[in-house]
């Protein structure tokens, strides 16, 4: 049998103190995210719908985006108890040099349309957290002024193999006169994917007003504000005009004549550490290392370029095997929260690039929301480090993970 009492003022009063109210909007909507899905939906609640998918969408089906999502989901981490876990060490040396964390802020173009605060928000937020940013040749923002913006950051330049190389030795010039680190060099442009939403949508960047740009101007007051307020969208750091869908302005930007000799040429004309993106398996990888590269990501772009190539994870024990000794082996593509990456870097791999991430804290909030996306990351891997029972990533082997 309970024993009841009646309810005394002194034990209730103090159930009844509210939470404390945080009065900024943008901290108020943050402060709910606490996994990177929950700051893509807020993204999506503020941003205009065809912007939006430009981010969030792949090419064809988009089936390789939801497959690696899901092969993360499926995968298990395996754990060991009962050990000191007290201090976790999340450190890592990437390309020669420590980073806070095992992440790299992949290059992504034309970052102001997603957010006015754009590329110089991303820069600022990843040298807050001491991880490298790669500046996309397609951004919306001067080298020299994310330079200014992040001072003490590392910053990557992000870019294709130029078709042009006069204008290509002076695009690394300027990168290598503003303390540009390393060159990311896409190597699966030969053309550009199909993205259908994008198409749906009729996307122009900058977009065009249109009726249908009116009735989301009603649902997006903020962002169409925020567009109309600051500098147009240009693309200053290429010969590319703005205006007209993003297909045509990446097809100006491609070289479907470059080969392996040309990208010999980009590793002799930066003259530092050249990381080659984009490919799908260890007999390329060895010959992009072979021609110079210092490390390599295994890429599928995020899902939006070759919608029918294997996926990164499942591709990384034979490059590493490879080129692991010889090289840096970083994945990107699908990678959501930090057990992800925790199973990338058991794998082999140094670390992972990330671009969606980034992307959604930068549409749901600007730089705090790209700070939020990495507090998220944060907590997540020290955390998943300390239920593993490991206490710095260098612990982490093959062993740890069980892929289906
Ligand atoms: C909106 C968007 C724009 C991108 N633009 C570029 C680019 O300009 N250059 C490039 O090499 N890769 C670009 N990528 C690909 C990313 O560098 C990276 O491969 C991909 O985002 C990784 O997948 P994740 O978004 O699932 O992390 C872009 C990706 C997105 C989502």
């Amino acid at each position: 049998m309970t024993e009841r009492q009646l309810p005394k003022l002194k034990d209730f009063l103090p159930l009844l103190q509210p939470n404390p109210i945080i009065w900024d909007p943008t901290e108020r909507r943050l402060s709910k995210a606490h996994k990177i899905e929950d700051l893509r939906l807020i993204a999506k609640r503020r941003t205009p719908k065809a912007i939006f998918e430009y981010v969030d969408g792949g090419s064809e089906y988009e089936a390789t985006l939801r497959k690696a999502r899901y092969l993360f989901r499926q995968l298990e981490l395996v754990p060991t108890v009962m050990v000191d876990v007290e201090n976790v060490d999340t450190t890592r040396q990437i390309l020669g040099k420590p980073a806070s964390y095992p992440w790299v802020f992949t290059p992504t173009g034309v970052t102001r349309v997603m957010h006015h605060e754009g590329e110089i928000a991303v820069a600022r937020s990843a040298e807050r957290f001491g991880v490298p940013y790669g500046l996309s040749v397609i951004s919306t923002t001067l080298i020299e002024d994310v330079a200014k913006a992040a001072p003490h950051g590392r910053n990557f330049l992000g870019s294709g193999v130029p078709a042009d190389r006069e204008l290509g030795k002076k695009l690394f010039d300027r990168a290598k006169a503003n303390g540009f680190e390393a060159l990311v060099v896409y190597v699966d442009g030969a053309t550009p994917g199909a993205r259908l939403r994008d198409r749906y949508n009729g996307l122009t960047i900058p977009p065009h007003p249109t009726l249908k740009t009116f009735v989301d101007g009603a649902l997006h007051p903020n962002w169409w504000f925020n567009f109309f307020t600051t500098a147009p969208i240009s693309f200053p750091n290429v010969d590319i005009p703005p205006g007209g869908s993003v297909h045509e302005i990446s097809s100006q930007l491609g070289n479907p004549a470059a080969s392996i000799k040309d990208f010999e040429w980009v590793v002799k004309e930066w003259g530092g550490p050249v990381v080659a993106k984009g490919m799908a398996t260890a007999k390329d990888a060895r010959r992009l290392v072979d021609a110079g590269a210092a490390g390599v990501v295994l890429s599928a772009h995020g899902g939006r370029q070759f919608d029918q190539g294997p996926l990164p994870l499942r591709a990384l024990p034979s490059v590493v095997q490879e080129v692991g000794k010889e090289a840096e082996v970083f994945i990107d593509t699908g990678i959501m929260n930090a057990a992800d990456m925790l199973a990338a870097i058991a794998l082999g791999a140094t670390g992972v690039f990330v671009g969606r991430i980034y992307l959604y804290g930068l549409m749901a909030g600007g730089e705090r929301g790209v700070d939020r996306a990495q507090e998220i990351l944060t907590e997540q891997m020290i955390r998943i480090m300390k239920l593993m029972g490991v206490t710095s990533l260098d612990q982490l082997t093959p062993d740890h993970v069980i892929l289906p």
